[in-house]
């Protein structure tokens, strides 16, 4: 029997590891500021799920969410905030802005990851995003963002990754499936790369095209110049290793000035204030 599946529910399951990304802010907080990061804003925040996981996992934490699209924001309140204890509720604000302008007090920390700014393809426009986010961060403040590289991201290509059953925070169970990532498109005149998500399996109502995306695909050194620009006064980045035992990516973040010959890659960028 096949089981209809929330499309966000199997995009957390097969994207999001929020674990791996506060366990990476700590990291950069310890190296850089020397102090545990309190406040988090999450742009491009979806369902929220770094803000609600950010606030369950200390109770000094506080999270501010800033998305466009008020359809994910409500599911997020429905779906994910209504998973916290009133008190952690008091902690975390979902906004509906544009990060672009995003009004929210000064915060410690600034995340956008899975490569959501991508949605700008104009140096001015992504140099007016970082300038915001500049001005939005205490004095020590960083900005965490995340891109992929290396030749194989600028191919029409179609990558699948299996995903085990389980269930998200909610409780709501999802069967195993098929995460599939479609590099549809990709124009390299002007960087523009096209991709779409899909799921599908034997015991899921696939959906085709359940995501899509027009990025560019900026590249390290042109957020690097960008980010500098935008007054940062240094970026590190930290990619992963490689496990010549499993044939894959290590899951281990390093921070490193050299990362030489990977085909296909994930990094993180640390921009401090
Ligand atoms: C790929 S999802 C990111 C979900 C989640 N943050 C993650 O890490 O996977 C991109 C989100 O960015 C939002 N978005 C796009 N442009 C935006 C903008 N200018 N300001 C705020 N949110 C925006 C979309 O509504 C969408 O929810």
């Amino acid at each position: 029997m096949k089981h209809p599946v929330d499309p966000h529910v199997l995009y957390e399951a097969s994207v999001q590891g929020t674990d791996v990304d506060i366990a990476l802010f700590e990291k950069i907080f310890k190296r850089g500021p020397g102090r545990a990061p309190l406040t988090l804003r999450e742009d491009f925040c979806g369902t929220g799920l770094l803000a609600r996981d950010w606030v369950a996992s200390d109770s000094r934490r506080s999270a501010w969410g800033v998305d466009l699209h008020q359809p994910t924001l409500t599911w997020a309140r429905r779906h994910r905030l209504s998973t916290l204890p009133p008190e952690a509720l008091e902690r975390i604000h979902l906004l509906r802005q544009n990060v672009l302008h995003a009004r929210t007090p000064p915060v410690d920390l600034v995340a956008a990851l899975n490569f959501s700014y991508m949605i700008f393809r104009e140096r001015s426009t992504l140099l007016a995003y970082f300038t915001s986010v500049y001005r939005s961060l205490v004095d020590d403040g960083v900005f965490v963002l995340d891109l992929f590289g290396g030749p194989h991201a600028q191919q029409v290509m179609t990558e699948e990754k299996d995903i085990p059953a389980g269930e998200d925070v909610e409780g709501t169970p999802y069967p195993a499936f098929t995460y599939v990532w479609e590099q549809a498109r990709f124009n390299a005149v002007d960087q523009s790369i096209l991709c779409h998500i899909h799921f599908k399996g034997r015991h899921l109502v696939s959906q085709t095209k359940a995501f899509t995306y027009a990025w560019r695909l900026w590249s390290i050194t042109e957020l690097r110049d960008l980010l500098a620009e935008a007054g940062f006064r240094q970026t590190d980045s930290y990619f992963e290793g490689w496990s010549d035992a499993h044939g894959s990516a290590d899951g281990i973040l390093r921070r490193r000035t050299r990362y030489e010959g990977m085909d296909a890659w994930v990094a993180y960028l640390a921009a401090y204030r």
